[in-house]
Parts: structure tokens; sequence; C-alpha cells
């Protein structure tokens, strides 16, 4: 098989997985078994959207039920949060839970814990088992956060993979407009935040139950368990030529395996060096998806709707369910998008986006706050919100995710995948912890121009590190970067130019 560069970066796949199987195009739609696959691992993705969406409308319930909550805003921050410093710690062990008991138990395991945590907030006499549940909940976000797409990216044509993965954040994102939907349809009935909470045990106990239905990850299958089941799995996926390329591809990819003197190790990520520039993509990407404010748009934007100006709490509300909606909705495009262009360009065209909408939003601040024509600059502002989720939508929500189930080696799958979703978390609990302290102190409108920086400094990043993935097997994914440790070594080709 064959891989040339081109300038810019991206590489382009001659021969092998040519979207053609046994003269059949593989599209998204083309087989069922691998799209139900993802659906059942997507449930992952909507229990994460909708728990991290569903808290900010319970928490005025749960205040009402709670007086201790109510007359402490630390109480409130730790219910809220309780669930990503959860999810850091899943999503952390989870690369680990992967790589030794296989994609599968890791997903029955996430819904145990899961469902004890929702069931136990539903049920919770006081404050401090809601926390608790809370903590459980987030336990089981992170390691689904991690589980899913490598789950899903396992079972994947090389060709239609970028959209599979992407199905998962649908999924996600799904998930928040659900929440949101939840949030305002449910009035101030006591007892009320009881069924939001709960209810997310329904969707666990049916991916538990379609999960035993479902095969373990054939390329987990091949390297740690058994060659025969791998290659039951793998055909119901491919047809009999790609069946055979699969498999010897395996076999190689075992074979270096055998080779290797030392077990894998958490340790290896910072020693070896081709495990290391894989790392640091994939954990830049992650990191860069938080930074560049995503979620103080999902979290606050009717705050931001009532900071440009606007003063009715149903339509700062309705609008954070248009955003929502709208966040869903760009996914899609994604799914579509991801696999024709590459995840390069589209990385690209959205950061593009994304810093001219920051920059937008800040203006609109910046001059709304000194004049009299404040609601005009509030409509701007509200333009800026929007564009910035059209733009993001797209491209970086799904790309971090994709790009990170397919560019680390089958041994380091899961660690590295963990790891660098336990950099997503942590980015996501600091920019969700500091966005409105930082706007108390330098303001709003410059606040953006922060996070447009950092959307800049992204760009750079994803044009000079980040290699194009799209419709390479893993097996050439890893080959990348050993080629880039090969090459930094000898010095011969400076390792960042054209971003191979
Ligand atoms: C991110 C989440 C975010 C969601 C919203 C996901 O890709 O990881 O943190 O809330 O997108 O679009």
């Amino acid at each position: 098989m064959t891989i040339i560069s081109l300038p810019g970066g991206s590489s382009e796949y001659l021969g092998g997985g040519s979207g053609y199987d046994g003269g059949r195009k593989i599209t998204y739609f083309s087989n069922s078994y691998v799209l139900g696959l993802t659906l059942v691992a997507g449930f992952g993705g909507l229990l994460f959207g909708y728990d991290t969406g569903v808290i900010s409308g319970a928490i005025l319930y749960i205040r009402d039920e709670f007086e201790a909550v109510d007359q402490s805003s630390f109480l409130q921050e730790t219910i809220v949060s309780m669930a990503l410093v959860g999810a850091i710690i899943g999503a952390a062990a989870g690369g680990w839970i992967n790589d030794t008991y296989g994609r599968k138990r890791a997903t029955l395991l996430a819904d145990v814990i899961f469902i004890i945590g929702s069931l136990g907030m539903a049920a919770a006499p006081d404050p401090y088992v809601l926390i608790f549940g809370r903590f459980l909940v987030g336990l089981g976000i992170g390691t689904a956060s991690v589980t899913a797409p490598m789950y899903i990216a396992e079972a994947s044509p090389s060709e239609i993979r970028g959209g599979l993965v992407s199905t998962n954040v649908l999924m996600i994102t799904g998930g928040q407009f659900l929440s949101y939907l939840v949030n305002l349809a449910f009035t101030e009935v006591p007892g009320t935040w009881r069924w939001m909470l709960g209810v997310s045990a329904v969707p666990a106990v049916m991916q538990f139950v379609l999960m035993l239905f479902l095969p373990e990850s054939p390329r987990w299958l091949y390297m740690k368990k058994s060659k025969a089941e791998a290659i039951v799995v793998l055909s119901k996926i491919y047809d009999p030529f790609r069946l055979e390329e699969e498999i010897d591809q395996l076999a190689s990819t075992l074979e270096e395996e055998r080779l290797r003197k030392n077990a894998v190790s958490y340790w290896d990520v910072i020693i070896v060096k081709e495990v290391r520039l894989a790392f640091l993509a994939g954990a830049g990407l992650q990191a860069f998806q938080q930074f560049t404010g995503i979620n103080t748009v999902m979290y606050y934007s009717p705050t931001i709707v009532q900071m440009a100006g606007f003063n009715s709490n149903r339509l700062a509300l309705l609008l954070s369910l248009i955003v929502a909606l709208m966040n869903a909705i760009g996914t899609v495009l994604g799914i579509y998008l991801i696999d024709m262009y590459g995840r390069r360009k589209l990385a690209l065209s959205s950061l593009s986006g994304v810093i001219v909408s920051l920059v937008l939003i800040s203006v609109a601040f910046i001059m709304g706050s000194s004049g009299s024509t404040q609601g005009y600059y509030g409509w701007i502002a509200v333009f800026g919100l929007a564009l910035y989720i059209a733009f993001f939508a797209p491209g970086m929500g799904p790309v971090p995710w994709t790009v990170n189930s397919e560019i680390y080696s089958q041994s380091y799958r899961g660690i590295c995948g963990g790891l660098s979703a336990t950099v997503n978390w942590v980015s996501n609990l600091i920019v969700a912890q500091t966005f409105l302290s930082i706007a108390d102190a330098v303001g709003t409108g410059p606040t953006f121009l922060i996070l447009a920086a950092i959307a800049v400094v992204a760009f750079v990043f994803v044009m000079v590190y980040i290699p194009e993935t799209k419709g390479l097997s893993f097996e050439e994914v890893e080959n990348i970067w050993k080629e880039r440790a090969r090459s930094s070594n000898s010095n011969k080709e400076p390792l960042l130019e054209h971003g191979r």
C-alpha cells in the first residue's frame, strides 16, 4: 500500500481500501452491522451529553429542596463539577481498563457504575449522597468517553471511520439538546430534579443489555484473546478480499508486539518518541477543543445572552436551546464532511470560522459596553454566538475525538486515548470554572479575545503538526509517527515540516 504526501501536510491514500468493498462502494449506511454497533456504542455519548447538560436546570430545583445547597455556592459548584472530577478519573483509568479487559467489558462496567450513580442521585436523601452519585456518573461518562470512539473506530472500515466515530459526538450533542429541552420543559415541581437525573439510567440499562449481544472489538480480540473469534467478527464487516488484507495487517502488528522487549506502560507516553509524538497531537487537539471555548458557549449561553443586554430569562433559555440544536445539526454536517475532506481541512476551516466569530463577539461586547447603541451590539453578539456554533460543530467538535481514536498504535490506543480524554475533561473543568471570574476581572469582550487568540494558536498547531488520517489504516497511521520519530532523530528533515 502506498501513501504519498502532499504539500500542506496531507497524505493521499493510494491502493488498499480504496472505498470499494468487493466492487461495492463503502458508504456510511452500507453496513448495517457496523452502523448498529456504532449506535449502541454511541449511547455512551448520549449519557455524556445528557448528564453534562441537565445539571444546569436540575440545580435550580435541588436548591429548592435542600436549604444547605441553596445557601452555599460551594455545594452548588461541587454538585455541578463533581461529574467532571469523576470523568477525569474515569477517562484516565478507562484507557487501561480498555487495554486490559477489552472494549466490551469497559462499556459494561461504565454502564453499571453509571446506573448506580444515577439511581443514587434520584434517591439521594441529602446533598452528600447526591454529590457521590454525581461522582459515580462522572466515572461512567469518563470511561465511556474513551471507550465508545475506540470501539467504533476498531470496527469501522477506514473509508467511513471518521463519520462513524463522529456519530458518537452526535450522540453527545444530541444528548445535550435533549437535556436542554428537559430543563425547559420541567417546571418547578418539587422532586422533579430526581426524575431529571434518574431517567438517564434508562439508556444505560438499554446499552448494557444490547452490548451483551455485540462482539468484543475484533482488533482487541486478535491481539489479546483469540484470532479465530476476531476473524468471525471481521468477516461481518469486510468482504473476503478486504478481510484477508485486514488479517494480514493485524498479523504483522501482532508480530511487532511480540518483538517488543518491554511491557507497555504509561511511562512510554513520555519515553518512547513515536508514542510521545502521537500523544502530543491527540492531547493537543483535545485541549484546544476545550480552550477555544465550546463549553463556555454550551454552559453559559443564557448568561452570555444576558451579558449582551437581553434581560428576559425565557429568551435566554430559548436561545440556549437553539444553540444546542444548531450544535447537533452541525455535527451531522461533520459526519458527512469528515471522510470527504479529511480531518485537517475540516479542523482548519472550523477554526477559521471560530476565530472570526470570537472576534465578532468580543468587539460587540467591547463596543456595546460604551454607548447608547447597546441593543444593536447585543444582537451582533448573539449573531456571533450562532456563527461560532455553526463553525465549531462540524469541525472542532468531532475531529479531536476522531483523530484520537485512530492515531495511536494498537498497544497504546487505550492508554493514550484515555490520557488525552483526561486532558479534554481537565481542560473542560478549567474553562468552566474560570470563564466567569476572568470575565469579571478583565471584562467579557477581552475574555472572548483571549479565546480567539487561543484559536489562532490552535490553527497553527493543526496546520503544522496534525497529519491527515482520512482513509488510512491503523497500520499506515502508525507508520507516520515512526517516520516522524526517525526523521527527527536523524535530523534530516525538520519534524514540523509540512505537518508530517
Ligand atoms: C466536547 C464536549 C462539548 C460538546 C459540545 C464535545 O465534542 O467534548 O465537551 O460539550 O462537544 O459540542
